[in-house]
């Protein structure tokens, strides 16, 4: 059963509130998108399959369990997505990684597509989806759109902060996506972005403000 998954372990929430502070500088904001990663990668591959093995050890026979070798696909919304690639992969060394850009149009904050570059058998990955910021929903909608169209059948969403907003377009435009996320925020505020949020995750991310 698909859902969206809160993940309040304490290091989450002690990195966030780091994350969050506006005073905190490009070079600590990277740092902690990327070790977020790692806690929310770690709550997303939960469900991987295992399969059974056993293990000599220097004492003897140990019955063991294997990722079954599933194959995996890490995708990131260009740009902020970028800053949670390492972390997921750090923990997932054979997952391939495409990419998808997009950037909301300020007037209308719909999701303008610019880019896209997949893995060539995408369609038989599971795919992890990975943006810092869920607010309308509109580039998640957008980037999974892409990624059905190319045939993939599993995928789930890891994002640092969503808004309620964006939280319920995901779910009704694709209920089977599972959404994975470390806080869902109060509100929208009129120019779509999350409050009280972190600002402009990309502009933090590669200091471009
Ligand atoms: C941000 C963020 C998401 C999107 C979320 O990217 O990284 O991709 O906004 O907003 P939405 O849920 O309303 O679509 P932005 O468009 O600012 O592009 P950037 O990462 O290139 O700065
Ligand atoms: N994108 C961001 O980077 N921050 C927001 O609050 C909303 C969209």
């Amino acid at each position: 059963m698909s859902g969206v998954h809160i993940i309040e372990h304490p290091l989450v929430l002690h990195k966030l509130g780091i994350l969050r502070d506006k005073r905190t500088g490009t070079k600590e904001f990277r740092e902690l998108v990327h070790e977020l990663s790692i806690l929310l990668g770690y709550e997303a591959t939960r469900d991987l399959a295992l399969a059974d093995t056993t293990v000599e050890t220097p004492l003897g026979t140990a019955n063991c369990k294997t990722l079954e070798g599933k194959k995996l696909g890490v995708i990131p919304i260009l740009r902020a997505g970028l800053g949670m690639v390492d972390g997921i992969t750090s923990l997932l060394p054979a997952a391939k990684v495409g990419h998808i850009g997009l950037y909301r149009d300020p007037e209308t904050l719909t999701p303008v597509d610019y880019y896209s570059k997949l893995p060539a058998d995408v369609s038989e990955r599971d795919i992890i989806i990975v943006d810092p910021m869920l607010a309308t929903g509109g580039s998640a909608i957008a980037a999974v759109n892409v990624c059905k169209r190319e045939g993939c059948k599993h995928i789930k969403l890891c994002n640092i902060i969503a808004a309620p907003e964006g939280i319920k377009a995901v779910r009704e435009a694709h209920p089977d996506v599972d959404i994975y996320v470390a806080c869902i925020d109060e509100r929208l505020n009129e120019h779509g972005y999350i409050v009280p949020g972190l600002g402009d995750a990309g502009d933090r991310l590669f200091g471009t403000k």
